[in-house]
């Protein structure tokens, strides 16, 4: 089957069972931060891409990892070795999520910092005249590091320029950066700007050709998509546990013989290669919880057995949920797009639904967007406005220096709140060009 274009492992026993429904109600229940109010009405949160609300199970397990396992790593007595356990357990719960073991995640601050990190190891195995490729799609955390250690080393960029009439990066363009000296490709698993999604195992196919590693951010596809890292044979996975309802942590994928092999930039008596430092343990409580809150979405709504491997009930879940999102998606876009003076970039379309996340990037005529967002604020509306560090992709449209307002639908948005933002975006929209409010009488 496929989800966003992807290929995923159908969970077993999937196909036969009736799917419940998806009871977006309960699910937003296990969220505190929705029962926020501002000026009297409750507060909608599309702000998703740039980090998620979390549920009572995370918060919850943070707090519990201060109460009963606050220590640091590998002392002689229980409550380190209870943070030492639950460290543990949140890598396997973050390869459960990318479908690989957790001896083959590494933890640390963020996606940035991870991505600095590593790619001054793998640049350490680089050759002046090497090269290396990035996207013109990209968050500048997956170009700025390659940029920098390319500046270090003597190595050439080379950019795959995205098409800028629907934002996506083409294959045939990749075809010609692509040669001998080629080492490794750079590029985002979906585009936390437009939500485009990119055909991964296609790119990992062309980049190994040439004996090239993959190095993927799917910061943005995290949330979205189930991932299977080894399906699309990417060498490098990148995500960050705060767009999917945990902590703000990092983690990283590498293939279990890079890690190995690459030299890391580590202090001697550091067991763990690439996680330096002390690590951020009620983030990783966090994250584990974060993991295993998904993966109940996949028994409740996803068809998966309780008792079938966390994997499987990730992957149900992800499916559920796209499922959930791209639904409401579908009417968004609709009911934005008949409102005069709003413009949407990127993908459109249903046919384009399967290459896309329910994230939407928009301007409206007359207003800044930072205008628009902060008369979205007043009403208790949270999106954002500007790049998002999607800093090339909005030059290249033409919209530097103010950008796009982003739109970012996650699974514990709503039908109603949906049809609350279009009315505001209209009364927004109709008060900037001075024209009667549309009717938004369709339905999707
Ligand atoms: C697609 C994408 N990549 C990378 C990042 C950077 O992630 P972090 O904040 O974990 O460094 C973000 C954050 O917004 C993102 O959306």
């Amino acid at each position: 089957m496929t989800a966003g274009g992807i290929n995923v492992q159908q969970p077993k026993g999937y196909d036969r069972v009736a799917m419940p429904t998806f009871d977006v109600d309960a699910v937003r229940a296990r969220f505190p931060a929705l029962a926020l109010t501002h000026d009297g009405r409750p507060m909608a949160f599309f702000d998703g891409p740039g980090g998620t609300q979390v549920p009572e199970t995370v918060i919850e397990a943070v707090a519990r990892y201060y109460r009963e396992s606050n220590a640091n790593h590998g002392g002689a007595f229980v409550t380190s070795a209870r943070s030492d356990a639950i460290v543990e357990a949140a890598h396997e719960a973050l390869g459960d999520l990318l479908g690989v073991g957790g001896d083959e995640i590494v933890l640390g601050p963020n996606m940035t910092t991870l991505t600095f990190h590593l790619s001054r190891s793998i640049a350490a195995t680089l050759r002046p005249g090497d090269e290396v490729i990035v996207s013109g799609l990209d968050h500048q955390a997956n170009v700025d590091p390659w940029l920098a250690v390319a500046a270090d080393r003597g190595l050439v960029v080379r950019t795959w320029e995205p098409n800028v009439g629907d934002c996506t990066l083409r294959l045939e363009d990749l075809d010609p950066l692509l040669g001998e000296r080629t080492r490794l490709v750079a590029v985002g698993w979906a585009s936390n700007a437009v939500g485009t999604i990119n055909p991964i195992a296609d790119i990992a196919a062309r980049a190994h050709v040439v004996g090239a590693w993959l190095y993927v951010d799917a910061v943005h596809a995290a949330p979205h998509l189930p991932l299977d890292a080894l399906a699309v044979d990417a060498d490098f996975v990148a995500c960050s546990v705060y767009k999917f309802f945990g902590p703000h942590l990092g983690a990283v994928y590498g293939r279990r013989e890079l890690l190995d092999r690459l030299p890391a930039y580590k202090v001697r008596p550091a067991e763990h290669r690439f996680e330096t430092g002390t690590g951020n343990f009620e983030g990783a409580a966090g994250a584990l919880a974060a993991v295993d809150y998904l993966a109940s979405l996949g028994a409740l709504y996803g068809g998966a057995d309780e008792t079938a491997p966390r994997r499987e009930r990730l992957l149900a879940a992800m499916t559920a949920i796209r499922a959930h999102e791209m639904d409401l998606y579908a009417r968004l876009e609709e009911r934005i797009e008949s409102i005069p003076g709003v413009r949407l970039y990127g993908l459109r379309g249903d046919a384009n639904l399967e290459r896309r996340t329910p994230t939407a990037a928009i301007t409206i005529d007359g207003l800044t967007p930072r205008e628009v967002a902060t008369r979205l604020g007043e009403h208790g509306i949270a999106v954002w406005d500007g790049d998002f560090y999607a800093t090339g992709l909005i030059e290249r449209l033409g919209l530097a220096p103010d950008g796009v307002v982003r739109i970012g639908l996650t699974h514990y948005n709503t039908r109603a709140e949906v049809d609350r933002l279009v009315e505001e975006l209209a009364a927004v929209a109709t008060r900037a060009i001075g024209s009667p409010a549309p009717a938004l009488s369709r339905t999707r």
